[in-house]
C-alpha cells in the first residue's frame, strides 16, 4: 500500500509572514488521523523559518531547486549539503518550469537528482509533456525520455528513494485539470516503464500528479490506482484549500 503524498509547490511566492501564517493553518488544520505524507516546498529564503515552525511537526520540508555541484564558485546556487543544513528532507528536480524558463536539459536534471540522493535528500523528479506535444500523440515518448535520462544516470535502483510527479504542462497554472483517466493512464505507463527494469520499485513508487489540483478535484485523482497524491501549486498557497486536499488523500 503506498501512502498518499500531498506536496505544496510554493514556487516564487510568499513572505516571512505569509510562510508562517500558511504553516500554522496546515499544522493546526491537520487532522490528527492524517494518514497522508505532507510535504510543503516555499523558497529557498523561507528554509529556515519554516524548517523552526515545523520542528515536531510530521509534515517535510523540501526545497525547489538544487545545484548540480556540490560547493564553490557558483554564485547563486544552493548546494544538496545547505539544503540538508537547512532542514530540507526533499527537492524537486526537473520542474517544467525549470526545464522551459533556465533551460534544463534531461541531463542536467539527471546530475540533480544524483546530487540530491548523494546528500540523502530525497528528489521529486517533475515529467510532463506540452500540449503541442500531447496533441501530437507524443506524451509517453516525451515522459519517457525523460525518465530514461535519470534512469541512465543514476540506475534503477536509484528510484528507490525517490518520488515522481507527473505534470502536464498544459495544466499547470491554467485551471485545466488532466482527468482522472488522463493522468491515470500516463501514471499506469509510468510505472510499466519502471517494472519493466525492477517490478518491486515499480510497486512501492510513488507517482503524484501536478497540474492545477485543487480541493475540489483531489478526491477524484487520488481515487486513480496508479496517482498516489498531488503536486500543487496555487491551491497549496491558501491553507483551507490544501487542508481540504490533505484531507482528500
Ligand atoms: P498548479 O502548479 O497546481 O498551480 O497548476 C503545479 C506545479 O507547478 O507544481
Amino acid at each position: 500500500m503506498r501512502k498518499i503524498i500531498a506536496a505544496g509547490n510554493w514556487k516564487m511566492n510568499g513572505s516571512r509572514t505569509m510562510t508562517a501564517t500558511l504553516i500554522n493553518t496546515i499544522k493546526g488544520g491537520l487532522a490528527k488521523d492524517c494518514n497522508c505524507e505532507v510535504l510543503i516546498c516555499p523558497s529557498f529564503g523561507y528554509l529556515s523559518l519554516a524548517c523552526g515552525l515545523l520542528a515536531g511537526s510530521p509534515i517535510k520540508l523540501g526545497a525547489q531547486n538544487i545545484s548540480t555541484e556540490a560547493s564553490g564558485a557558483h554564485t547563486g546556487e544552493i548546494s544538496g549539503d545547505m539544503l540538508v543544513d537547512l532542514g530540507c528532507t526533499h527537492v524537486l528536480v526537473g520542474h517544467s518550469e525549470r526545464r522551459a524558463l533556465y533551460g534544463e536539459t534531461s541531463e542536467i536534471v539527471a546530475v540533480k537528482f544524483e546530487e540530491a540522493q548523494l546528500v540523502g535528500l530525497t528528489p521529486v523528479l517533475c515529467l510532463g509533456e506540452t500540449l503541442e506535444q500531447r496533441e501530437a500523440g507524443e506524451t509517453e515518448k516525451v515522459v519517457e525520455q525523460q525518465l530514461q535520462t535519470v534512469i541512465g544516470r543514476v540506475g534503477i535502483d536509484a528510484f528507490e528513494r525517490s518520488v515522481l510527479a507527473y505534470e502536464p504542462v498544459w495544466a499547470i497554472g491554467t485551471g485545466q485539470t488532466a482527468t482522472p483517466d488522463q493522468a491515470q493512464k500516463v501514471h499506469a505507463f509510468l510505472r510499466r516503464t519502471i517494472a519493466a527494469q525492477n517490478g518491486s520499485i515499480a510497486d512501492s513508487l510513488r507517482i503524484l500528479y501536478g497540474g492545477s489540483v485543487n480541493g475540489s478535484n483531489a478526491a477524484e485523482l487520488f481515487a486513480m490506482l496508479d496517482v498516489d497524491g498531488g503536486l500543487v501549486g496555487g491551491a497549496s498557497l491558501k491553507g483551507d484549500q490544501f487542508l481540504d486536499i490533505c484531507a482528500a488523500a
